[in-house]
């Protein structure tokens, strides 16, 4: 194998890459990039290692989740507040129903460039570039907008440096007080059609706080309670972004990609002998990599070998996504291979990219039953292969969007118009993924015993 560098992956076929016209720029503004303070500390990275290390031992479960793209108009202190807080409401109902500590990682501060089906999008018979996200170019459809433009990568820094200062001000400051994140759920039960079904899970965790209290253990006096961690995830697609927030840890003298703790390959830029395996076989923060139902076995340890060759656990998350009808033909395969070859991952669930459908008035949704389907037959497989069911990937949003159908409030595919929001993929909103916290912790309590 070839001496990695940060830029060893620019000698390989790459996919899903915007073509810029003014090359000189995008040079100019890597440099720019280069010599900016990186977002995230390589500590704060190789914590995120260890925990996703047990989660890999079973001993934990990752919740990951946020926007399906960013953008760099709809960006204000509401929007992160509230995704925030629909990912701790999460977080405490699984932690309670699954009774393992639950890893946090955002889909936030840096979720800015998207892989397309299409390098090309018509409309009335006018084709222009494909919208590749916020970091590339304009979701507008002119062709000003669609031009590829370098600037953008700078302006990505600075909203995902805003978005992590605020993160992180909120998990410190105050706002991840377990006492309100718990009440936020009592209230979202409350006004629930189905609060019933819910009531029994939110009064239990109402009264292990009461307890804990009791016993002296308050937000006054135990940062545990206080704080949190939430950690930061993006899809690693543009990579002369990524390569210019590369750097080499003063401590360890390790390279990690400092633009956010976690980063994964998308299911459509995850070839062997390409780019993206080549630049994420030499950071080494803990990544992920999408599995789509048409991986082989074979295909799949040599892509685990290529990434993590010590076999360290927490390196590696496999983020199967394979559509509700697909998963239990084409998972067990998977999971039996990776189990008999000794290799650790984290097995984690996105039931969203494979349940993507059209309605018939051409909104791209996905239906709430679907994506409940996938994940409790995730679930089923690893329990019945004895491994660990160790995590969850989500498109969601705190805002009250309409832009998957079903849930507890019987979104309609005629909703879907009134608050359909996102540049790319639908998202779960706030009701649709606590409902889907209190579904899967049904499931979490059953596995438990
Ligand atoms: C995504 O996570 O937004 C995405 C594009 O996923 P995938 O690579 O699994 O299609
Ligand atoms: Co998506």
């Amino acid at each position: 194998m070839t001496t990695w560098t940060p830029d060893s992956w620019r000698a390989l076929p790459i996919q899903q890459q915007p073509s810029y016209q003014d090359q000189q720029l995008l040079q100019q503004v890597e440099q720019q990039l280069h010599r900016y303070p990186p977002l995230v500390f390589a500590q704060e990275t190789r914590d995120l290692h260890t925990q996703l290390g047990q989660v890999a031992q079973g001993k934990g479960f990752l919740l990951q989740g946020g926007d399906c793209a960013e953008s760099f108009n709809d960006f204000n202190a509401p929007k992160i507040r509230d995704t925030f807080k629909v990912l701790l409401q999460m977080a405490v109902v699984l932690t309670y129903a699954g009774g393992l500590p639950v890893v946090k990682v955002a889909r936030m501060a840096g979720q800015y460039a998207k892989p397309r089906s299409s390098d090309l999008e018509t409309i009335n018979g006018v084709s222009l570039p494909s919208y590749r996200g916020d970091i590339v170019n304009s979701f507008e459809f002119t062709e000003s907008a669609r031009q590829p433009d370098p600037n953008r990568l700078v302006t990505a820094y600075h909203h995902s440096a805003a978005t992590l200062n605020l993160l992180r001000a909120f998990a410190q400051g105050g706002l991840a007080d377990l006492h309100q994140v718990s009440k936020w759920n009592m209230g979202f039960v409350e006004s629930n059609p189905l609060k019933d079904r819910y009531h029994n899970v939110a009064q239990r965790i109402q009264e292990a706080l009461r307890f804990m209290e009791i016993c002296g253990i308050t937000a006054q006096n135990s940062p545990s309670i206080r704080e949190t961690q939430l950690y930061t995830s993006h899809e690693a697609l543009l990579l002369n972004y990524e390569e210019a927030l590369t750097r080499r840890d003063s401590l360890t003298g390790d390279w990690y990609d400092c633009s956010a703790h976690m980063v994964w390959i998308g299911e459509r830029t995850r070839q062997l002998d390409h780019a993206h395996l080549e630049f994420f076989r030499g950071i080494h923060n803990p990544v992920g990599v999408k599995i789509g139902p048409g991986m082989q076995p074979d295909e799949l340890i040599r892509l685990i070998d290529a990434l993590n060759p010590d076999n360290t656990p927490g390196r590696l998350t496999l983020i199967t996504r394979m559509g509700a009808d697909k998963l239990a033909d084409k998972l067990p395969a998977l999971v039996r291979k990776v189990k008999a070859e000794g290799r650790t991952v984290v097995w984690s669930s996105d039931p969203m990219h494979g349940n993507t459908v059209k309605a018939s008035n051409d909104f791209k949704t996905r239906d709430f039953e679907a994506i409940l389907r996938e994940i409790r037959s995730f679930f089923a497989v690893h329990k019945a292969e004895g491994t660990h069911a160790g995590g969850i990937h989500l498109e969601m949003t705190g805002e009250h969007v309409t832009e998957c159908t079903g849930g507890a409030y019987g979104l309609s595919e005629h909703d879907l118009s009134k608050r359909y929001f996102t540049q790319c993929d639908p998202r779960l909103n706030a009701d649709q993924v606590l409902e889907l916290a209190f579904l899967i912790a049904d499931t979490l309590s059953a596995t438990r015993k």
